[in-house]
């Protein structure tokens, strides 16, 4: 019997950490990925307590055809994948003017274009087995354009839209497309795109990556479209709908004020 693989991306730290603690919880077989070898070994150790197996590919996703050489080793490796999330991710606040176009290009390839690969690649063994699953972590970012952290709330919105649009393209085929969008949530992001001085962040509580996950999987199973994680998220991501348009970039560039 063939045994299938949970591929999670950006497993060695936050939100895709706690996902992976969750599907090897509900007993998934696992491929963790991300670029830091070690934190993935730790991790995989840690989670064989529950039975499961677990493999590591060390990848870097920020690069061009880095989903296609991810894709490559895991066919390599003989691996078959029935559920992929997409999670690795990153942001950058700050002016668009002053970003070096490097690490935008970066980004841009990390958050949306590897997302969209992975998914294109994995998705004809999907549908050749009627089912499979894959969950993209979008944010609340993707509801509302951010200036401040123009880019990023920009790869959201797209990350977003492609999970909607799939998941009602594939229906009847076995496959199902779900977009995560959190809030603010503990894990290393804020360090690293530089958002712990901005104004919203200081004024919200933030969610543990944990109930992150455990919603994820459970919106998973439902074959929903999206979820939106907590309520006052769900309010944030819902008011924009509900105010003139063009006030809304006015509105959330004071939230994102340092
Ligand atoms: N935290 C929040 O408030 C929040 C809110 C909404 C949405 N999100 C989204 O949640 C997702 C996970 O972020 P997080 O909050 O858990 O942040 P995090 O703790 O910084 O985790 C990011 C993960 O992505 C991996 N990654 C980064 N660059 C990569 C690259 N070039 N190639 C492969 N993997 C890479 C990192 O691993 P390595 O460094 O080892 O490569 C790490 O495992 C992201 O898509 C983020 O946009 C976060």
């Amino acid at each position: 019997m063939t045994i299938s693989y949970t591929l999670i991306t950006g497993a060695s730290s936050g939100i895709g950490l706690a996902i992976a603690e969750e599907f090897a919880r509900q007993k998934h077989h696992l491929i963790l990925v991300a670029r830091r070898e070690g934190k993935l070994k730790e991790l995989a150790d840690k989670l064989k307590k529950f039975g499961v197996k677990v493999e590591v590919i060390s990848a870097d996703l920020a690069v061009n055809a880095g989903a296609e050489a991810l894709f490559e080793k895991v066919q390599k490796q003989g691996l078959n994948v029935d559920i992929l999330v997409n999670n690795a991710g990153r942001g950058n606040s700050g002016e668009f003017s002053e970003q070096a176009p490097d690490h935008m290009r970066g980004t841009l390839e990390l958050n949306m274009t590897s997302l969209t690969i992975l998914s294109r690649l994995f998705i004809d063994q999907m549908k050749i087995n009627g089912y499979g699953r894959i969950l993209n972590v979008a944010s609340i970012a993707g509801f509302m354009p951010g200036p401040g952290l123009a880019v990023y709330h920009a790869t959201k919105a797209y990350v977003l839209s492609l999970s909607e649009a799939l998941n009602a393209e594939l229906k009847g085929t076995g496959v199902s497309v779900t977009a995560s969008c959190p809030g603010p949530t503990e894990s290393e992001f804020h360090t690293q795109a530089d958002t712990t001085s901005l104004k919203g962040f200081n004024m919200v509580s933030f969610m543990t990556a944990k109930q992150v996950a455990e919603e994820a999987y459970v919106a998973l199973k439902k074959e929903q479209a999206f979820i939106i994680h907590g309520r006052l998220n769900q309010a944030f991501a819902t008011t924009p709908k509900l105010m003139p348009r063009r006030w809304v970039p006015r509105i959330v560039k004071t939230f994102l004020a340092k």
